[in-house]
């Protein structure tokens, strides 16, 4: 078959979440003025999926609310915006890209941000009704769903999704488990004190937690999940279940085109990959860091500022003035009536200090490499959060003493 429209020239976006459709509108600022196609999978237009597992959930969050752009945006961007369509093959040598419909689009330059997808639990039974992912949209239109009947609701991983979802439905008046199989809460992304903080906060608030825990099985009848089965044999009786085990990015159509894959697409700071033309942005990538100093050089952020300042960078490069990403990474989550705010990327070895008290909820550590601030966590601090942004971008010294003394106003490290 041969390739028709785009064009030679175009630039085609595999994936239309925040990464694609940041990219779009940010060359679009740059005066970049080739066609852009911006390919979604999902038949809704690009929406926010932080409130997937939280205002979606409670109810306090109108769907209304939730398209990441105007209605009229794409159309008067001139953005075509095609959804409900797959990208399934790529051929970079021919600068070809094949779609379900049979269809093949001839790029000029082509952007991959087909972002990742929730692991599955490989045990007998995930398959059974009342048993759910939550990524999205349609995902927590169907937990939202089944928790109007549901009484006891099984989650099975303590990480933020499994976190976040935990709180919302006790909030909806849920009897919540949370099983995860790590001995303390999010431990991919906290060191132990704010892993046992939070712990103790989530079974304060009526969250019952079985940590380090495997799942074995889960059980139902009639097709409905009745129960989950740990692996010391004890049964968790549940209505539904909520898997947050994680996700795995979604590299097939790179690696199928020969493009070099390790936990991600690898691509550089401007979201370049191996092959020529092609870029990487959002979770998919696994992208060079150059300005977190003393960090891991390369990481695949799973985080909305990242796929946002990915796809700014990535839009750069491709408008001719290549502007890596030097800020600061940070991720928030927001679980029960606590705002928890990150900054940086702590490492094993910095020195924590604590400004605040853990009894109120309110309060910062601050995690301090070669004498300054490399990263921070905040909760309900959001003004101490955002300061620490700019102290770790700044690259402030400053004492330990001073920073934990709630009597010195951190503003005046801000130079
Ligand atoms: N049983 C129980 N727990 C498990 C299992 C299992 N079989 N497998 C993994 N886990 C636990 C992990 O130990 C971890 O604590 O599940 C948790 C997964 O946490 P994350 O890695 O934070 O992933 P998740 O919560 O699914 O979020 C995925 O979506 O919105 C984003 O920011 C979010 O980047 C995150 C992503």
């Amino acid at each position: 078959m041969s390739a028709h429209p785009a064009s030679a020239s175009a630039l085609v976006i595999v994936g239309a979440s925040y990464a694609g459709t940041q990219l779009a509108a940010s060359l679009r600022d740059l005066g970049f003025d080739a066609p852009i196609v911006l390919l979604g999978e999902e038949r809704h237009a690009p929406y926010q999926r932080p409130p997937l597992s939280k205002g979606v959930l409670t109810g306090k969050t109108s769907l209304d609310a939730l398209p990441l752009r105007g209605a009229d945006f794409f159309e008067s961007q001139g953005i075509d915006l095609r959804l409900g369509r797959r990208a399934i093959a790529l051929d970079p040598g021919a600068q070809t890209l094949a779609l379900d419909d049979g269809s093949t689009l001839k790029y000029g330059s082509l952007a991959l941000a087909t972002g990742a997808r929730c692991r599955s639990l490989p045990v007998p039974g995930s398959e059974l009704g009342g048993v759910f992912n939550l990524r999205t949209l349609e995902d927590a239109l169907r937990v939202s769903d089944a928790l109007s009947s549901a009484k006891r609701a099984c989650v099975i991983g303590g990480g933020f999704i499994g976190l976040e979802v935990a709180s919302a439905l006790a909030a909806r008046g849920a009897a919540v488990t949370v099983v995860e199989s790590q001995p303390r809460l999010l431990a991919r992304s906290f060191p132990p004190l704010m892993s046992d903080y939070l712990a103790e906060a989530h079974r304060q608030r009526g969250v019952e937690l079985l940590l380090g825990h495997g799942v074995r099985a889960l059980a139902g009848s009639n097709g409905q999940i009745t129960h989950v089965e740990l692996d010391d044999g004890r049964r968790i009786d549940c209505d539904m279940a909520v898997l947050g085990i994680g996700v795995q990015p979604n590299v097939e159509l790179a690696q199928q085109a020969g493009i070099a894959c390790d936990n991600g697409i690898l691509t550089d700071a401007l979201g370049r990959t191996n092959a020529p033309n092609v870029l990487a942005i959002g979770d998919v990538a696994n992208a060079e860091l150059p300005a977190v100093p003393g960090g891991p050089g390369r990481m695949r952020l799973e985080s909305i500022q990242a796929a946002n300042d990915g796809a700014r960078a990535a839009a750069s490069a491709l408008a001719g003035e290549p502007q890596p990403f030097e800020g600061v990474p940070w991720f928030w989550s927001d679980q029960h009536n606590l705002k928890l705010q990150m900054a940086g990327l702590p490492m094993p070895g910095d020195e924590v200090v604590m400004r605040g008290d853990r009894q109120t909820d309110r309060f910062s550590l601050f995690y301090l490499r070669d004498g300054t601030i490399a990263a921070s966590h905040s909760v309900n601090r959001p003004a101490e959060h955002m300061l620490s942004r700019k102290l770790i971008a700044k690259r402030v010294r400053i004492d330990p003493r001073q920073l934990q003394d709630e009597s010195v106003d951190l503003k005046t490290f801000q130079g």
